[in-house]
């Protein structure tokens, strides 16, 4: 399925034994594919920092433990910022996926303990169907010997391009009740046929349901996200005014990305000792005759 996917060159970096994974990409490291990352058109900022520390503006981050400011953690959790392995032999998968993926790894390090004082172990695969989706699958799991649950909040924030924010329509989140960022995380409810864009958006749709479409009028195009184990969605564009005020971000790149990722926000995850969890998110794109219905 490689084929069916947009294949950019990694800009100046190259991927080697560790992977930085935070929004970016998803380093196909075997040896066919050397510092290249193969992504479904999603957005990364020509602004983005690409050295660590600072998270990269773009693609899909992980957000875990917490995600955006709700918490003691920094900004989306530190699992965005860190160095992830190559899992050589991951446990069996719970789910089927497809041949074509990578494994990566992610384990509680010192300096996470000091702030986080939970042992877990955080396996990501990431996997490319033959008809050519992009699927990520998180399993967590709890390997403290303390004897003590944690808990985390966690999200798949992903960045679309589109051709035009103000032509994009969002699908399956129409009525849903949502907490409004912009509005101290008031609870609200969604109204109209469809979401559609003409100002800063930041909201978190609850249990919103497993398949979300955004239609791209004007490139003839849908993305389709299909989401298990992860009830809410977040849904973030910063407009213009924003978009200036961050250095990462060129001014009117707002104008062609959409955030939409599929979360587990407003009831956080609780593991105890031993316990595993598991989120996936599946992004399809397809030609725009598509219709939600389908
Ligand atoms: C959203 C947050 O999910 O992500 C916003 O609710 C935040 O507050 C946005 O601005 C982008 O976050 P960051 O840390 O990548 O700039």
């Amino acid at each position: 399925g490689l084929d069916k996917f947009v294949l950019r060159e990694a800009r100046g970096s190259s991927v080697e034994s560790s992977a930085r994974l935070d929004r970016v990409c998803f380093p196909f490291i075997r040896s066919n594919f050397p510092s290249i990352l193969v992504i479904v058109d999603v957005n990364i900022s020509f602004q983005a920092t690409f050295k660590p520390p600072k998270a990269i503006r773009g693609g899909i981050q992980i957000c875990f433990p917490q995600l955006g400011s709700h918490g003691v953690l920094e900004q989306h959790g530190f699992a965005r910022n860190q160095f992830w392995s190559v899992d050589e032999s991951p446990p069996p998968f719970p789910v089927a996926t497809s041949n074509c993926h990578i494994d990566l790894i992610l384990k509680s390090s010192q300096e996470d303990l000091k702030i986080w004082p939970h042992s877990y172990e955080f396996r990501l695969r990431v996997s490319l169907s033959p008809r050519g989706d992009l699927i990520l699958t998180s399993r967590i799991t709890n390997i403290s010997s303390d004897g003590k649950p944690f808990q985390f909040t966690f999200a798949y924030h992903t960045y679309f391009s589109v051709s035009d924010i103000s032509e994009v329509r969002v699908e399956g989140l129409e009525t849903l009740d949502y907490l409004d960022n912009l509005q101290s995380r008031n609870r609200c409810t969604e109204q109209g046929d469809a979401v559609v864009f003409e100002s800063e958006v930041d909201k978190v749709y609850l249990s919103a349901p497993s398949k979300i479409v955004i239609i791209d009028h004007e490139k003839k195009r849908t993305f389709v996200l299909r989401k298990e184990g992860l009830p809410d969605v977040v849904v973030w564009n910063p407009w213009g005014k924003k978009a200036k005020a961050m250095p990462d971000f060129g001014d009117d790149e707002y104008k062609n990305m959409l955030c939409v990722g599929a979360a587990a926000i407003e009831k956080p995850i609780t593991l105890r000792p031993g316990e595993e969890w598991l989120g996936k998110q599946e992004i399809s794109a397809v030609p725009s005759s598509y219709s939600s219905g389908q």
